[in-house]
């Protein structure tokens, strides 16, 4: 990992879909161990606010400080949106990007964050217009301090291959669904792998229940004596990836955080790998 990203931890905690346990489930997963919290500044799916609260609790505590903590939101187009928005729709996108960052801020109880995201290119087939004066917006409030490092999500190789060619920064992360059948995502792994740029994986767990239920993994978590998805969480960690979950149960809060320790020889990356289509 390059210097300047050492301070991402080594699992993302998502708070994605919790609703009014947001804040309880955010102060339980900080409670549990995780450093790493992952939100959007998108009501129809995250309530950051609830995060807010859940952190202002566990350092209410004691848990944890600001500086332990790696936390990570987005800005979301328009289309992604329900009516609770946190910007003017009417406004130019860069002030939508600063008024949906400035407000992320205030219900993080934060002034600045470590990672901010682009929640997904404005269209499925390439890199935009949009996007570009988006992302520039991005790299401004990073340059002014609001965020320490920037990504995207929800992106092909075409859109990595675009925005890198059209932009004199590219991102620090990539968040991707993380699919077996598409090999684990194998292209926009590489491309990241080659830039130096992390990639977080999410729904490893519900994209690929087939995996989790293959007798192979089954046979080899038992032999490690630990769960399937155990497995497949140490698996995404040993090619690179930084992996979420949103469990919003405790036992799982400590077997995904237990992932750690278990172990794959090459072999068994190869079994896994080869569970792919
Ligand atoms: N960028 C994007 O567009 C985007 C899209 C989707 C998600 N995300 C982020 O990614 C986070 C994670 O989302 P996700 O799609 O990966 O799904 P998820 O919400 O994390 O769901 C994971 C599922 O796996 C189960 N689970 C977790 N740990 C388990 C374990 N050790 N054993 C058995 N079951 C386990 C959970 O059930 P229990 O609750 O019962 O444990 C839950 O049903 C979200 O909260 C969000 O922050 C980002």
């Amino acid at each position: 990992m390059s210097n300047e990203r050492r301070s991402a931890p080594e699992f993302l905690y998502g708070t994605a879909w919790k609703e009014e346990r947001t804040p309880a489930l955010t102060e339980l997963a900080l409670r549990a161990g995780f450093r790493g919290i992952d939100t959007a500044n998108q009501r129809r799916h995250y309530f950051e606010a609830g995060v807010g609260q859940g952190l202002e609790a566990a350092y209410a505590a004691g848990v944890v400080a600001r500086p332990d903590l790696f936390l990570q939101t987005k800005f979301t187009y328009r289309p992604g949106q329900d009516h609770r928005l946190p910007y003017d729709p009417e406004a130019k996108l860069a002030v939508q990007v600063a008024q949906s960052l400035a407000s992320s801020l205030e219900h993080l109880g934060t002034d600045y964050v470590d990672s901010y995201v682009l929640h997904g290119p404005a269209s499925g087939y390439g890199w935009s217009n949009a996007d570009g004066e988006v992302w520039e917006a991005m790299c401004h409030e990073r340059d002014a301090g609001r965020a320490r490092f920037l990504g995207v999500s929800n992106v092909s190789l075409r859109h990595l291959e675009q925005m890198v060619a059209a932009h004199a920064d590219g991102p620090t992360f990539v968040q991707n669904r993380c699919f077996a059948h598409l090999k684990w995502d194998r292209d926009v792994r590489l491309f990241c792998q080659e830039r130096k740029i992390l990639y977080q994986g999410f729904s490893l767990l519900t994209a690929n229940a087939e995996v989790l239920q293959h007798p192979r993994i089954i046979e080899l978590a038992a032999r490690k004596n630990a769960t399937s998805a155990q497995v497949v969480f140490s698996f995404a960690r040993s090619v690179g990836m930084l992996p979420l979950t949103g469990t919003s149960n405790a036992e799982h809060m400590r077997q995904d955080l237990a992932s750690r320790d278990v172990a794959l020889a090459p072999e068994e990356m190869r079994t896994i790998e080869s569970l792919a289509g």
